[in-house]
């Protein structure tokens, strides 16, 4: 069985676009965690978090479940996956994860912020956000792949993928 690629990171950092390029280029499925729980639940990612950010943590954990079951598919992650470790703890028994770390300075000049609730009142909260997330992605990580360019980094992985056999 193939396993899973699971990309985590920062919001911002590329796991979105580099997913799709990734799974287009090496002949998996892929699939976006947060466009999943939107059609699980009927609700934009805004609607569950008016509703509070607990409603989509609990989506969050269902969709993760759910997802650990797939085979030979591309998974980009919500930044916040790996606040919970029972997440981490199924998703990664059928995946690879890989950590796309992107520069705080690019992330913070390129995100959409009106796309992220948890930036909407205080856009700075994302330095508090980096300092306390990125232990968790170390912790959970397989590999690391730095993003300072979409089509560099998507090679990179491959090439770090093939090279532990993995692919
Ligand atoms: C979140 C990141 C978002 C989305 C939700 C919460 C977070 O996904 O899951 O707004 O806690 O970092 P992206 O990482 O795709 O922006």
């Amino acid at each position: 069985m193939k396993k899973n690629i699971l990309l985590i990171g920062m919001m911002g950092c590329g796991k979105s676009t580099i997913g799709k390029k990734l799974a287009k280029e090496i002949g998996y499925f892929f699939i976006d965690m947060d466009e999943f729980i939107e059609k699980e639940e009927n609700k934009s990612i805004s609607q569950m978090f008016l509703i509070g950010e607990d409603y989509f943590r609990e989506a969050e954990k269902k969709a993760s479940k759910k997802l650990s079951t797939l085979e030979k598919t591309v998974i980009s992650t919500g930044g916040g996956v790996i606040l919970n470790h029972e997440n981490m703890e199924c998703l990664r028994k059928n995946s690879y994860v890989i950590f796309i770390e992107r520069d705080i300075c690019d992330i913070v000049s390129k995100v959409d912020i009106s796309k992220r609730p948890l930036l909407k009142k205080d856009p700075n909260k994302i330095y508090e956000i980096y300092e306390k997330r990125y232990p968790l992605y170390e912790k959970y990580k397989d590999i690391k792949v730095k993003n300072n360019n979409i089509s560099e980094c998507t090679t990179d992985i491959i090439n770090k993928l093939t090279n532990k056999e993995i692919l």
